[in-house]
C-alpha cells in the first residue's frame, strides 16, 4: 500500500474581513512554522485570496480556493476562473462542497466540468461528496455517494491522481455532530473501491480522501487513524488559530 501524507484543509467559507482574515493566517504561519508532515490548505474567501496569499508565501502552507467557474473567461458577472485563481498562486480549489450543491444548484456535471477546468490549470480540485440525513437513513447512502464520485469525476482520464476527495456527510457539517470513525471509515473504504473500479488500485491507493463534517481538536486524531481517512476539510474549527493548528497536529 502507498503511504499518503495526510493533508488538512481549513474551509473558511463566507467569513473574515481582511484584517480578521490576516490575523487567522498570521497566526497559523506562526504556529506551523516548521515543516510538518502533514500538507496545510487555507480556503479563504475569494476577498483574502490576495493578502493570504502573501502572508503564506515561502512557507510549506498552501492557498486554496472555495469554488470557481468552469469558463476561462467571458460574459460570467460574479464569477472566477481556475486562471484567475492560479494568478494569485491558489494551489486548490474546492469543488461540489454540499452547500454549493445545495444552496446554489451544483449538479455532478456541474462540479464535473469545474473539475475539469482545473485540472487542465494545475489547480488541484478537492472534490467534495456526502449524503443527506435522509440519504443515510433510507439506508442508500453508498450508493448516492458512488454517482457523485462517478459523475463528479468522469472522463478526467489520467489526471486521476491529481485528485483530492472529500467525503463529507452533509448532517454532520455546522451541526456538531460528527460520523464516527467507523460511519467516516466505512464510507472512505467505500470510495477508494469505487475509485479502484475506474482507474484502478495503484491509483486509488494514492488519492487521498479527507473527512469532513465537525472535525475538532478533540476527534480529530480517532478520525485521521482510520486506514482510508487522509485528513481532514475543517469549517468552524478553522477560523481559530488554536483548534485548526491542533487539527493539523492530530493529522501528523
Ligand atoms: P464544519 O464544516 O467543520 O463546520 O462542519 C466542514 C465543511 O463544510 O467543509
Amino acid at each position: 500500500m502507498k503511504l499518503r501524507k495526510k493533508i488538512v484543509a481549513g474551509n473558511w467559507k463566507m467569513n473574515k474581513s481582511i484584517s480578521d482574515g490576516q490575523d487567522l493566517a498570521n497566526g497559523i504561519k506562526r504556529e506551523l512554522a516548521e515543516n510538518c508532515d502533514v500538507d496545510v490548505v487555507l480556503c479563504p474567501p475569494f476577498t483574502l485570496l490576495k493578502s493570504v496569499s502573501d502572508i503564506i508565501d515561502m512557507t510549506q502552507i498552501r492557498l486554496g480556493a472555495q469554488n470557481m467557474h468552469w469558463e476561462s473567461d467571458g460574459a460570467y458577472t460574479g464569477e472566477i476562473s481556475a486562471g484567475m485563481l492560479r494568478d494569485l498562486f491558489c494551489h486548490y480549489v474546492i469543488l461540489g462542497h454540499s452547500e454549493r450543491r445545495a444552496m446554489f444548484g451544483e449538479t455532478n456535471q456541474v462540479v464535473n466540468r469545474k473539475v475539469k477546468a482545473a485540472l487542465a490549470r494545475n489547480l488541484t480540485p478537492i472534490v467534495c461528496v456526502g449524503e443527506t440525513l435522509e440519504e443515510r437513513d433510507s439506508g442508500a447512502y453508498m450508493k448516492i455517494i458512488e454517482t457523485q464520485v462517478r459523475e463528479s469525476l468522469e472522463g478526467i482520464g489520467d489526471d486521476f491522481e491529481k485528485i483530492i476527495l472529500a467525503y463529507e456527510p452533509v448532517w454532520a457539517i455546522g451541526t456538531g455532530r460528527t460520523a464516527s470513525p467507523e460511519q467516516a471509515q466505512e464510507v472512505h473504504a467505500g470510495i477508494r473501491a469505487v475509485l479502484t473500479e475506474i482507474a484502478g488500485k495503484d491509483v486509488a491507493e494514492a488519492i487521498r480522501i479527507q473527512y469532513g463534517g465537525s472535525v475538532k481538536p478533540a476527534n480529530a486524531r480517532e478520525l485521521f487513524g482510520q486506514p482510508d481517512i487522509d485528513g481532514g476539510l475543517i469549517g468552524g474549527a478553522a477560523l481559530d488559530v488554536r483548534s485548526f493548528v491542533e487539527i493539523v497536529r492530530a493529522a501528523i
